[in-house]
């Protein structure tokens, strides 16, 4: 189909990272141009936010799919007619939410996610925002003596790190596939190289790392402490303020993201899909 592509625009929130994206409706099929304008878009700016989008679950995967093949979360359960669809659910006597860590998605597996799209449902009346972090700016604001040192290092990421492990406790017990986060270990390099725009990401997080390859745990910690902290400093962040019908789609390869958990008392469900990766270089 054929639209205005100059009615799409790209409106970064910060000098960082994210960009709103307006004059779309993806219920629509949209223009390979105008897939390839939004693409362009989530490459520059690493996160893209859509606002009231009115979708259904297969609108949403019909979208989705324009930009690479969606995959299934290994630990819970999908929607029933759409198994590649995590609803992300906090219900009102939960304290606990889904992810709640700084991290970029399922690192642990071999080949993780280019990229997820979160879809709001149900919202608390406020709170539950999402945080990202621009993991370009995190390595390029290393000195150039500490960059080549970890240019060398191989990260160890597993699903059973208790900091992440214990935030899907709840969708585990009411949703789980029954998989052991034990089995789910991956080695990828601490540095990666993206294989789109060629530019160096730190590719460690706090919810999964937890070493390098051919240290111990404790030998790893001060360096990989100092990492988590300076990955998510202020000046590589933007923050994301839901409201129904919103979208979020972010690059795993370059950005980490964390759902703020300041809203007990509420529900809060978001519809994911995450999109198949390569193997991290
Ligand atoms: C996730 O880690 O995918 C959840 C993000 C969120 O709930 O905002």
């Amino acid at each position: 189909m054929s639209e205005d592509l100059s009615a799409i625009e790209v409106r970064p929130i910060t000098g960082s990272i994210g960009a709103e994206i307006g004059g779309v409706d993806i219920s629509q099929k949209l223009s390979a141009a105008a897939i390839g304008k939004i693409r362009q878009a989530l490459l520059d700016h690493l996160v893209i936010f859509l606002r009231d989008q009115e979708i259904s679950p297969a609108q949403q995967l019909a979208f989705v799919s324009r930009f690479g093949e969606p995959d299934i979360y290994p630990f819970v359960k999908g929607l029933e007619d759409y198994p590649q669809i995590t609803p992300i659910l906090k219900l009102p006597e939960e304290t606990v939410n889904f992810g709640g860590i700084w991290h970029s998605d399922t690192v642990y597996q071999p080949r993780p996610p280019m990229a997820t799209v979160l879809y709001a449902k149900q919202l608390p009346p406020t709170g539950g925002d999402t945080l990202f972090a621009n993991q370009y700016q995190a390595y390029e604001g290393l000195s150039a003596s500490f960059r080549r040192i970890l240019d060398d290092l191989t990260a160890v990421n597993s699903a059973a790190k208790g900091s992440a492990a214990q935030t899907r406790s709840d969708r585990v017990a009411d949703a789980g596939t029954g998989l052991a986060a034990g089995v789910m270990e991956a080695e990828h390099p601490v540095v990666r190289t993206h294989p789109e725009t060629g530019r160096k990401a730190l590719y460690v997080n706090t919810g999964h790392t937890v070493r390098f390859k051919g240290m111990t745990e404790a030998e790893s910690a001060p360096i990989l402490d100092f990492l988590y902290r300076h990955q998510i400093q202020p000046e590589f962040c933007c923050r994301f303020a839901w409201r129904p019908g919103s979208m979020a789609f972010w690059d795993n390869r370059c950005a980490q993201h964390y759902p703020v958990n300041d809203y007990h008392g509420h529900t809060r469900l978001l519809h994911r899909v995450t999109l198949k990766g390569d193997k991290p270089y």
